[in-house]
């Protein structure tokens, strides 16, 4: 098991990508704090890595909550004496263009994709200069190398997220701590519930996405799960402050 003996938060982990990169670290021997707003997800996560054989515990917590996820944190890192992995993963789709987009939304979305990253990886990077190792991953988009048509909120953090990864990375480094950021494309979860509602149905996005993407297809998010056991083990030794886009080509064309 190649994370035997470690400890990672995963925020966003109580459903899609999340849920399947917490189970993924578990079963690679990590124990995995469950790190989501969403108390039944978050459970229902942790109840799936223990049915398999893995160990993991819930935090109940708004990442964008300043105080809350520095108890969090505290408390993680007070019962386990070590943080070494944090995969920021939480984040938010807000559609809307210059003049459209509710400015609420805006801030929101800075809040959630961009400053709760930063705070998380603020709060974790104490331990991990001390311990002299540590990973974070960041979760970006293919919207963050790429532009969306009426979507400034979204394409704006996310092309932040990189330029925060990079920053950190190069930052933190000396320390042997390493950032970086996952760019995952159309992956079929919950989270592209509001655009296919904007888009007029299932038909529509898929058909969308069979003209949009050379391969044609969703991804599982057992497919990004792999790129992000990739990312947070010894496997990317070597890698800090590197994008890894897994969108089945559709930023090549
Ligand atoms: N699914 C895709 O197609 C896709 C593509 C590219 C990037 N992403 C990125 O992946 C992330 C989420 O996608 P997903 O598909 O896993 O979504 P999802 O909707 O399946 O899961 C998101 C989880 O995040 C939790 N969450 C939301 N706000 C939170 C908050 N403030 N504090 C704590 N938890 C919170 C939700 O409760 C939910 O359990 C986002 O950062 C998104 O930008 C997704």
């Amino acid at each position: 098991m190649i994370l035997a003996n470690r400890v990672a938060i995963v925020t966003g982990a109580g459903s899609g990508i999340g849920r399947a990169g917490a189970s993924i670290m578990a079963r690679e021997g990590a124990h995995v704090v469950v790190a989501d707003v969403d108390f039944m997800n978050a459970d229902e996560t942790v109840r799936e890595i223990v049915a398999a054989g893995g160990s993991a515990e819930s935090l109940v917590l708004d990442v964008t909550d300043d105080r809350a996820l520095e108890d969090g944190i505290s408390a993680i890192a007070n019962r386990h004496g070590r943080i070494d992995i944090l995969h920021n993963h939480a984040g938010a789709q807000v559609a809307g263009d210059l003049e459209q987009v509710a400015i609420e939304g805006f801030d929101k979305s800075w809040a959630l994709n961009v400053r709760a990253h930063f705070m998380a990886a603020r709060l974790v990077m104490p331990l991990m200069t001390r311990a002299g190792k540590g990973v974070i991953l960041n979760t970006s988009s293919s919207s963050g190398v790429l532009y969306d048509r009426e979507m400034i909120a979204y394409t704006t953090t996310k092309h932040a997220v990189i330029a925060m990864t990079r920053q950190m990375a190069g930052d933190y480094a000396k320390f042997g701590v390493r950032v970086n950021a996952l760019c995952p494309g159309w992956v079929d979860t919950p989270f592209n519930e509001p655009f296919i509602a904007q888009m007029g149905g299932r038909d529509a996005i898929e058909s969308y996405i069979a003209e949009k993407v050379p391969l044609g297809r969703w991804a599982d998010v057992s497919e990004i799960a792999e790129p992000i056991l990739f990312l947070v083990s010894d496997r990317s030794s070597y890698m800090t402050g590197q994008i890894l886009v897994v969108d089945g080509g559709e930023t090549v064309v």
